[in-house]
């Protein structure tokens, strides 16, 4: 066995005793990246001609070893917290090129904390897996969130890829593994704003699955151009077609949804207020839960749904009984029971129906759309049904969902969806809103949208009609 083989077997060895450690392996972050996936990414990132590369937490040296063989081992760095991984990558790039001094080789690959070493120091690439800490909200990660000016619960990973914007120059590339939910997560909102500030996000990779072995987490890697113009915020948008989401333009200065009817969703006060006052069957208000809708559709009292850990076949509300218990939740119940559309806030695609007569109550958390003139409401839930305005939606705010390709919106972003340009579409398409005819209503509110390609209203039945 030759110097290189010995080290790749220890790096394995080390791997698989992590691996076998699941808590210490999950409070490190450690999960290594497949081969495929390291290729990938010095394929875009490390151009020939390219002299310096950095993986701030380069654990054993995957991309450490695949990048020596592009620039030499004199031009890698890498840093990480643990010193036996760092041993690991040293030990494999001494085997890579044995020319190179040990003593550079430990200058250059540190044991050392990724988020601040390497201050003034300027790579042509910073590429790597670095660890995914949001979850745990360890008050590490906080703490190292918080040092970049960015809110607590931003992912360590993302605390990262904001970080290395400074350790590149213009015409170089940032490429790091990232959770799935960095393309619309709030918490990322700045560094995504930071990085269209230092430069273009040129293509992304995203992952089939859960790519590491044991990380249920789905990844992906934006490759940011430092440098390029054309910044974007909306990374989603990059990986809709990873999801078969079909790209719409939307109509600009037609005015949003917001401005015919006021979006509100309700809190854990009203959701724990009604739990004394709900019952199986009888008098009072139907509770519609999210489980209950359907696109165009409320299926309230035609199967069972679950609410404060129990199952109804008809839940409702004694509204009388909450006025009496509880002014406050009275005056609640009473603003909610006017014509509305209420929506279930994720889905396969916006689940909508309309509440023409102001009879239901929402459950937490089901959203309220009260149109300003209750003759609204059809065509509100026509805007909602719309298959441009869903597609434009499932893009924008891709990842934000716990299954990746569903759409999430919240009230917020609900009052922002954009209205259609053609008025006499969208009256016929309320109209087909009302009768509850799916299908006509998605080529006509297309048309109403000025989408004339059939690809994406079909997109949206086929999705639809599996709800
Ligand atoms: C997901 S592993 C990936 C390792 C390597 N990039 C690869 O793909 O093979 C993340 C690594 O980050 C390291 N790490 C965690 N926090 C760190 C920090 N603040 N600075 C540097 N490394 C860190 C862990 O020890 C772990 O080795």
């Amino acid at each position: 066995m030759d110097e290189r083989e010995r080290a790749e077997e220890l790096a394995a060895a080390y791997e698989a005793r992590l691996a076998a450690d699941r808590d210490g392996r999950r409070a490190k972050g450690a999960f290594y990246t497949p081969p495929e996936l390291v290729s990938w990414v010095l394929d875009r990132a490390v151009p020939p001609g390219a002299r310096r590369v950095l993986d701030p937490a380069c654990g054993t040296g995957h991309f450490l070893v695949a990048a020596a063989r592009i620039v030499g081992v004199a031009g890698v760095f890498g840093s990480d917290l643990d010193a036996e991984a760092v041993a690991i990558a040293r030990q494999r790039l001494a085997a890579e090129d044995p020319s190179v001094p040990v003593a550079q080789i430990e200058r250059q690959v540190r044991v050392a904390d990724g988020l601040t070493a390497w201050t003034g120091e300027t790579f042509d690439a910073v590429v790597g897996n670095p660890p995914f800490l949001g979850q745990l909200k360890r008050g590490t990660a906080a703490a190292g969130a918080r040092a970049h000016g960015l809110g607590a619960y931003t992912d360590t990973s993302a605390v990262f890829l904001h970080r290395s914007l400074d350790l590149v120059a213009d015409g170089g590339t940032v490429a790091l593994v990232q959770p799935l939910s960095v393309l619309a997560a709030r918490d990322a909102a700045k560094v995504r704003t930071a990085v269209a500030g230092r430069g273009r996000v040129g293509e992304l990779w995203v992952s089939e699955g859960a790519e590491f072995a044991g990380a249920a987490v789905r990844t992906c890697v934006p490759v940011v151009r430092v440098g390029e113009p054309g910044g974007q915020t909306e990374w989603g948008r990059l990986a809709a077609p990873h999801f078969g989401i079909p790209e719409v333009e939307m109509p600009r200065g037609t005015g949003v949804l917001g401005d015919l009817a006021a979006c509100t969703a309700d809190f854990r006060d009203q959701y724990y207020g009604l739990v004394p006052h709900v019952r199986d069957g009888g008098d009072g208000a139907p509770l519609v839960t999210t489980g209950l809708l359907e696109p165009g559709a409320c299926e309230w009292g035609m199967r069972p749904t679950r609410f404060a850990r129990r199952s109804y076949a008809a839940p409702v509300v004694d509204v009388a009984g909450l006025r009496a218990a509880d002014a406050r939740l009275g005056a609640w119940a009473d603003a909610r029971l006017v014509p509305k559309v209420v929506v279930a806030g994720q889905g396969r695609v916006i689940e909508a129906a309309a509440d023409e007569h102001g009879a239901w109550l929402p459950s937490v958390p089901v959203v309220s759309v009260v149109p300003h003139d209750p003759a609204d409401v059809w065509r509100v839930l026509a805007v909602l049904l719309a298959p441009p305005v869903v597609a434009d939606a499932a893009a924008r705010y891709l990842g934000a969902g716990l299954v990746p390709g569903s759409v999430k919106v919240s009230a917020r972003q609900i009052a922002a969806l954009p209205l259609p340009a053609d008025e006499t579409a969208w009256r016929e398409g309320a109209a087909l809103a009302r009768a509850a005819l799916l299908e006509e209503l998605a080529g006509v509110m297309s048309a109403a949208y000025g989408c004339a390609d059939p690809a994406v209203a079909r997109w949206w039945l086929d999705r639809a009609r599996r709800t």
